[in-house]
């Protein structure tokens, strides 16, 4: 196992009605800033709800984050935030509105071009306190440092992280996510399982127990996720699905292990360029990345085989590819393609396009052995793009 530092400061408050709960966490005299997507808080009554909760503070309004936060809509709140002196964030929605509100928070003490954050890595020094009401479980933003902004003019989609966009607390009252249309609940059990990859499937580390935390949450996603699906209401279904995807990404289970991320690498780019759902990107990569990569991830690839999929029989070759198969199987029974082709505006010179947009951005070295260089990202997304 390496050595970690594992601390995750944000205070969960899990449940029916949690929303009620954000009063105390938010100093009195704080100028609060709700921010918010498209609209959907404002019909499934969460917006009501954090209102009535802040009924004593002052708050303010900044609506219309839109999925894959654009840098020029984030600017907007960060002058709007500036100007009214606000003092703390409370953003209401799914992965987008709690990006583009920890780079809000960041954005608004920075000294500078405040893209560099994102496009130079940049150190935050210092990060407005933020909230968060989620309403979408997939991304694991509520209690994360990460986040992910586009910015259409460049065309690039860019992650950062930094310590002070924790969230000091995340509301999940999986009630309000029951108004998600099933799109967005499968992409969540999509972006939430590739979470859990992504920190797993590399290589053995001698970490027993991160490998079963991560079995476990694969596994509760195989089994609740197409019921969710099929059950919108069904609470108890909801409150499985809403903690393994909080779970898959909150620093747990990557501690002290190898981590790839080249999926998600490849994966910003497809977004960047197509507007593919961010989960969709992941779900006509990962299984061809792990066949190209099948060599240098094997002993892993046959623990998920055996532990994840009940996979204990034939050649090593045939297990894996077997896995694999059962992968794209649970993807595709959600409604989730796995081929490339499947989503308009690829063509046959994709592969090419997106493994040279990563080398311009230096991104040459990807994956935890560092080995998923442009011609395999090229090779990767050739395979995906071919396969009928
Ligand atoms: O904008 P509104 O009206 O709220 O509608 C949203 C949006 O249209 C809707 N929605 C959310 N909650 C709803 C709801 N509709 C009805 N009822 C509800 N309860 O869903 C649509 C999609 O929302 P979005 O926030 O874009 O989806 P998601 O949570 O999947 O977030 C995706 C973004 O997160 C980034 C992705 O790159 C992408 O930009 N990621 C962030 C990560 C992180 N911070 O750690 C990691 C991930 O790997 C990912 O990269
Ligand atoms: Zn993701």
């Amino acid at each position: 196992m390496f050595n970690f530092t594992f601390h995750n400061p944000t205070r969960i408050h899990f449940g029916k009605g949690q929303i009620s709960a954000i009063s105390p966490e938010i100093p009195a005299k704080a100028k609060v800033l709700l921010t918010y997507g498209g609209g959907s808080i404002r019909q499934n009554g969460v917006f009501e709800q954090a209102l009535r909760a802040l009924k004593g503070h002052t708050v303010l309004e900044f609506g219309g984050i839109e999925p894959n936060p654009e840098f020029e809509t984030l600017m907007e709140a960060v002058r709007f935030a500036r100007k009214e002196k606000v003092d703390f964030l409370l953003a209401a929605g799914g992965g987008s509105v709690l990006d583009g509100t920890k780079y809000i928070a960041a954005a608004i003490p920075f000294k500078g071009d405040p893209w560099d954050i994102c496009r130079k890595g940049a150190q935050v020094k210092r990060a407005i306190p933020l909230g968060t009401i989620l309403t979408l479980p997939a991304t694991g933003s509520e209690s994360n440092p990460f986040a992910v902004i586009s910015r259409a003019e460049t065309s690039e989609k860019l992650a950062f992280s930094s310590d002070h966009c924790y969230p000091k607390f995340a509301v999940l009252d999986p009630e309000t996510t029951f108004s998600l249309p099933a799109r967005q609940v499968a992409n969540g059990v999509v972006d939430a399982f590739v979470h859990t990859m992504e920190q797993y499937l590399t290589y053995p580390a001698n970490a027993p127990l991160q490998d079963r935390f991560a079995e476990s949450i694969l596994q509760t996603l195989i089994e609740v996720g197409p019921k969710t699906l099929a059950a919108p209401s069904d609470y108890d279904l909801r409150a499985t699905f809403v903690w393994s995807a909080t779970m898959a990404l909150n620093g747990l289970i990557g501690a002290g292990v190898p981590q790839d991320w080249a999926t998600h690498m490849i994966g910003h780019e497809l977004t960047a360029l197509y507007g593919i759902d961010h989960a969709r990107t992941l779900a006509v990569v990962l299984p061809h990345l792990l066949r190209v990569r099948k060599e240098q991830k094997r002993e892993k690839l046959l623990q998920f085989a055996s532990r994840v999929w009940g996979v204990q029989k034939g050649e090593d070759g045939e297990r894996i590819e077997k896995a694999i198969r059962k992968m794209e199987k649970f993807f595709e029974s959600l409604g989730v393609p796995t081929r490339l082709s499947a989503h308009p505006g690829v063509e046959s010179d994709t592969p090419a396009i997106v493994a040279s947009r990563l080398k311009s951005r230096g991104f040459t070295k990807l994956g935890e052995r560092q080995d998923v260089t442009p011609p395999v990202v090229e090779r990767t997304l050739a395979l995906s793009l071919a396969a009928a």
